[in-house]
């Protein structure tokens, strides 16, 4: 959804720009752009296509200044062009600026601006700031920011610099996050903090509406009134490898095989004396717990599926009633919200827009919201009223994987915590969880050293264009992320449908080119998903199951089996979710896809 990346400070600013701009290449990737200082003026190249390609033409140019901004877009206002490329420079030159988000009156203020006989030369709505900021400027640059900000409606994260300042670099805030990084004699801006990581670990995190003057001797910050403001500076405990491949051909092939270590330290001081334990983050207690009435789970994509897997043990774990929703829909609709209603945000990034806009409807509406995300300082986390953090460490890949994994671990904890606080969980059951919990990150594990066996499935299939998926009970929200895995990256047709539902409908696209994955693991729907292995076979589709280790059954009924370890039924999305990951990613191999950068995707979906 854009990436955004600025310095100023003592480095060569070109390679700081293009570094944190391929670190950030997730948002977005069909064209890149910066702007360098250069002499008395500022030097703007931009290229379609990736970062790399960017790279290209800078190798040619000694482009030495200590000043710039970066951008990796994703279009939304105007095709891909260069010209439609970011930064953008006003008409007379002054102003360059980067943008990620939307500007929603960008059409009424470019018809007053065109009235004004200013030109434009891109189609963007970002070329309408810069031009109008420009228009707005008369000598003071926080009056013309300020300004800006009272003219803009919409979602924009800005970094601005100005011909005529070598020592600053502005950045605005209303919706798409942007970080901000405290160096020795130089100061970063980012929309993500792997950006900067390799330079700074000390940030502060923009809210809405703030303003931020970057120098190489520190940052500024005033609020929408113009108030001078002192935030708090954070600390980040990612380091810089946690952000790099480590010797893996791709992002997402890193990421899937940390599942286990990302498990486990989701886990991690969260078990204490053999009782999940998670006072000391959240301050739901007893109290609080007991007003609850119901749980919303509120997500999209691959959250929403661990929201929906969640959904499935927190019926049986407490007594609440249970909702789950795409942010999207959530967010427009009428059901009852309310103080008795606890509401969970589950969000990696803790940045999507819709999951935002669905956390500020359920707060006015007075509920209690809770965020389950992978990053400390994001909008979510800062705007819910508590935060349960996954302990993933910084997901690069496009299609998300292990963060998936550290959603599921955390809302097991949750909903075993609530459980117990509502009195519906008893203390052997408790303990009978935790068992299974401690050993899922060696299950997890012994699943990845059976890659070999996925990718030689992958070989078989390489050539298919359609697939179902089904699973029953606890396994339909994991098919749905097989397919989605499937989809996203190999762009391979995927459906996922609850297994007793086939026949509703998808049983009509069977035939011997279709092949079936169908989640089946020995839980209470076992019986019943194995015929619906017969009605896919009768129909001449082969079939690929996941199940646990040594089911005879399975072996004879599937042409496939993909064998996981055994866990108790609740936990079996921890196991079985894995060699449909590593499916989805050796099938975009085979095919020949961009695995960490698929088309048309963004990791962080910024605007609505
Ligand atoms: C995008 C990403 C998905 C992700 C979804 C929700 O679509 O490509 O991988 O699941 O956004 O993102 P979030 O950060 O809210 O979990």
């Amino acid at each position: 959804m854009c990436g955004i990346v600025g310095y100023v400070g003592h480095r060569k600013a070109c390679s700081v720009l293009l570094d944190g701009l391929k670190r950030l290449e997730y948002r977005g990737y069909d064209s890149a752009g910066l702007a360098v200082r250069d002499g008395e003026g500022i030097k703007v190249i931009k290229e379609v296509g990736k970062v790399s390609d960017l790279e290209r033409i800078l190798v040619g140019l000694d482009l030495e200044g200590r000043q710039g901004i970066g951008h990796t877009r994703w279009a939304t206002h105007g095709g891909v062009s260069a010209v439609n490329a970011h930064p953008h420079v006003d008409g007379m030159g002054r102003f360059v600026l980067a943008h990620n988000g939307i500007v929603e009156n960008y059409h009424e203020l470019k018809e007053a601006l065109l009235a004004d006989g200013i030109s434009f030369s891109s189609e963007t709505d970002t070329e309408v700031i810069v031009q109008l900021l420009s228009k707005l400027y008369d000598g003071d640059i926080l009056r013309a920011l300020t300004a800006l900000q009272a003219r803009l409606e919409g979602s924009y994260a800005l970094a601005i610099i100005d011909r005529d300042d070598f020592n600053h670099i502005y950045c605005l805030r209303n919706g798409p996050p942007l970080v901000l990084g405290l160096g020795e004699g130089e100061s970063f801006c980012a929309s993500d903090i792997p950006a900067i990581l390799p330079y700074t670990r000390r940030v502060i995190y923009m809210d809405d509406g703030e303003i931020a003057e970057l120098s190489p001797q520190g940052i500024a910050l005033w609020d929408k009134s113009g108030s001078s403001l002192q935030k708090k500076t954070f600390f980040v405990d990612w380091d810089v490898s946690m952000a790099e491949k480590g010797g893996y051909p791709h992002f997402m092939l890193k990421e899937i095989h940390e599942q286990g270590g990302v498990c486990r330290s989701t886990l991690k001081d969260r078990l204490i004396g053999g009782r999940v334990d998670l006072s000391n983050e959240i301050s739901l207690d007893e109290k609080v717990v007991s007003r609850f009435e119901g749980v919303h789970l509120v997500a999209c994509g691959t959250s929403y599926y661990a929201a929906l897997v969640a959904e499935r043990v927190f019926e049986r774990w407490t007594d609440l009633d249970l909702k789950v929703d795409i942010a999207s829909e959530y967010r427009y609709r009428q059901g009852k919200i309310g103080p008795d209603t606890l509401v969970i945000f589950v969000s990696q990034s803790g940045e999507t827009a819709d999951t935002i806009a669905a956390e500020r409807k359920a707060r006015e509406m007075g509920a209690y919201c809770l965020a389950v995300t992978n990053v400390r300082g994001s909008t979510l986390a800062r705007d819910c009223d508590d935060v349960l953090l996954l302990k993933a460490g910084p997901e690069i890949g496009v299609a998300a994987t292990k963060t998936f994994m550290g959603q599921i671990t955390a809302l097991y904890l949750l909903a075993i915590y609530i459980g117990r606080l509502r009195g519906t969980l008893h203390v052997e059951q408790e303990m009978e969880l935790i068992d299974e919990l401690i050993q899922l990150p060696y299950k997890i594990e012994t699943v990845l050293d059976r890659e070999p066996v996925v990718e030689e499935l992958a070989s078989r299939f390489a050539d298919s264009n359609n697939f179902l998926f089904l699973g029953r009970g606890i396994s339909y929200p994991i098919a749905m992320e097989g397919a989605l895995k499937l989809k996203e990256i190999s762009y391979v047709h995927a459906e996922a449908y609850a297994a007793g539902e086939m026949k509703h409908g998808p049983i009509a696209l069977l035939e011997p080119k279709v092949p079936v994955v169908v989640i089946a693991p020995r839980d209470s729907l076992y019986e019943k998903t194995l015929s619906n292995i017969q009605e896919a076979k009768a129909r001449h589709a082969p079939i690929i199951a996941v199940g646990f280790d040594d089911d005879e059954r399975l072996a004879q009924e599937a042409n496939y089996v993909l064998s996981v370890p055994y866990t108790i039924e609740e936990f079996s999305p921890f196991v079985t979710v894995v060699p449909l990951q590593l499916f989805a990613y050796h099938m975009a191999k085979k095919r020949g896809c961009e695995i960490d950068t698929p088309r048309n995707l963004a990791k962080s979906v910024t605007v609505e």
